[in-house]
């Protein structure tokens, strides 16, 4: 038993201490859109933030979460996280979407840190979120796209 935020919520839940934060997120609290990939912190699917942190939350035992807050694709909200839905739906960036959560997430943490990206930020920041479909350039293209949107206006 351990007990966790999610989503802004205080909850109890029933893994041990090793149990993946993934396998808590999916299994028991059914929050479905994060997803499962590799398993093995190599492909970004399972992103979420810790405390505004993007992590791999298939390698986070839950016991490494402790009073810190994990947001999910479905308690994702904000400025940079409005922008970058527009964005995405704008640039019509999904394909087959296995993805495109753990994108999602690496996308608003790095706009939160970085409100401008360069290319080179963007290339970066999103290196670990790997895209069978190659998804890529539009993934990019949204990103920019996103940083204007949720940029005040001058
Ligand atoms: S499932 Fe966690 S990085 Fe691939
Ligand atoms: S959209 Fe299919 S894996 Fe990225």
């Amino acid at each position: 038993m351990a007990s966790i935020n999610v989503n802004g919520k205080d909850l109890t839940v029933s893994g041990e201490d090793d149990t993946p934060l993934l396998w808590v997120l999916r299994g028991e609290l059914k929050l479905t859109g994060t997803k499962f990939g590799c398993g093995m912190a190599l492909c970004g699917a399972c992103t979420v933030h810790i405390d505004g942190e993007p992590v791999r939350s298939c390698v986070t035992p839950l016991s490494a979460v402790g009073a810190r807050r994990v947001t999910t694709i479905e308690g994702l909200d904000g400025p940079q996280a409005t922008a970058v839905r527009a964005a995405w739906d704008e640039a019509d960036v999904v394909q087959c979407g296995y993805c495109q959560s753990g994108q999602v997430m690496a996308a608003c943490a790095l706009l939160v840190k970085t409100p401008q990206p360069t290319d080179a930020d963007i290339d970066q920041a999103m290196a670990g979120n790997l895209c069978r479909c190659g998804t890529y350039p539009r993934i990019r293209a949204a990103i920019h796209l996103a940083a204007k949107k949720a940029a005040p206006p001058a």
